[in-house]
């Protein structure tokens, strides 16, 4: 019988220390130390024992039990250990690892453009003023002196509302013109950037929808030479000192004078090429006085006081600076185009 208790411990021991889960060493015990264990059936031979072997045995075998279970506890706990290690080796951070950076958007080169533009106004002291893109023709048309049959105000160039041809959709800033005189006190220098509307088809130049930046002085005394300095300041600032411009005489309903502001081919320095076609000249905006017909029509003395506006055409000034060739790829917004700007 205490040979059978040796080994016993030594087969327990063994299969304890290598057992690898809390569930293996529960079954162990269940084995070894269970009502019906190995123990337990050893035990069961007791009767056979004469009355001075059994208390000894006995205690061998209260011995026998109180190691196993303590063998258990301790491989338990080791195995507890290990598993704690473990996991805390798995979800360890580093935090000196780089991150991944998020993938952050930017503006729109238009608006880079446009912004640029408005930095440089407002050093000048001009207000940003914002309008109706749906407008009314008297806005967009009779207040600027563009009258009833003038060709612009064509169906067929123009997107209307109302089959009265009362409502439309803006097909210039202008209006803005009117819409500042109206409601500002003089001296007004504005500048108002925003979309605007033309029944064109879509191609490498042309837009149903495109934006403009009106802009507009009105004071007493202020001629067509502070509309030449004002618009070669910003011609510089935009494209570098030096820049040269050209007025040419071109007609609009609502100014006189009016004209059209060439600037020098900055590619070619004026001896043509393609980005200038030829020209040797780049066209930029259409400006003049404000006419006075449009001056007293918003109870403005034309007698007292003058001024000077002009409209440009924004893509085209955005095109001109990041060498876009094809109007489309503004308004398409195909990140693999925005991304290289
Ligand atoms: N609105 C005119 C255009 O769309 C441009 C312009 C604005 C001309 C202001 C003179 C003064 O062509």
């Amino acid at each position: 019988m205490k040979e059978a208790m040796q080994r016993l411990r030594e087969a327990s021991i063994q299969a304890i220390l290598a057992s690898e889960s809390p569930d293996a060493l529960e079954n162990l015990r269940v084995k070894f130390l269970g009502k019906k264990g190995e123990l337990t059936a050893i035990l069961r031979q007791m009767g056979k024992l004469s009355a001075e072997e059994r208390p000894i045995m006995g205690q061998l075998a209260n011995q026998l039990r109180s190691d196993i279970e303590a063998a258990i506890d301790k491989r338990r706990g080791e195995l507890s250990e290990a598993l704690l290690e473990r996991k805390l080796e798995q979800e360890a951070l580093d935090v000196t690892l780089p991150g991944e950076k998020p993938h952050l958007g930017h503006k729109h080169p238009m608006y880079n453009v446009l912004d640029q533009i408005k930095e440089i106004f407002i050093g000048m002291g001009f207000e940003i003023v914002d309008g109706p893109e749906v407008e009314l023709a008297d806005y967009n048309f009779t207040k600027l002196n563009i009258e009833e049959g003038h060709p612009s105000r064509e169906w067929t160039d123009t997107f209307y509302f109302t089959e009265d041809s009362r409502v439309l959709l803006r097909t210039q800033t202008s209006p803005m013109q009117i819409h500042a005189m109206e409601a500002k006190e003089l001296p007004i220098r504005m500048i108002a950037p925003g979309r605007v509307y033309r029944k064109d088809e879509v191609d490498a130049t042309h837009s149903p929808m495109f934006h403009q930046i009106e802009g507009m002085v009105i004071d007493k005394g202020v001629t067509m030479a502070d509309l030449k300095a004002t618009l070669n300041l910003v011609v510089e600032k935009i494209y570098g000192e030096g820049t040269v411009t050209r007025f040419r005489p071109h007609h609009f309903p609502f100014t006189e004078p009016s004209c059209e502001m060439d600037i020098q081919c900055h590619k070619c320095g004026g001896k043509g090429c393609p980005t200038c076609k030829g020209e040797g000249w780049i066209e930029v905006l259409g400006a003049g006085m404000v006419h006075p017909k449009v001056l007293a029509g918003c109870g403005i003395d034309p007698d007292v006081y003058s001024g000077w506006a002009f409209g440009m055409g924004l893509e085209r000034l955005a095109m001109g600076e990041y060498k876009i060739t094809d109007l489309r790829l503004i308004f398409e917004n195909d990140v693999r185009f925005l991304e290289q700007f």
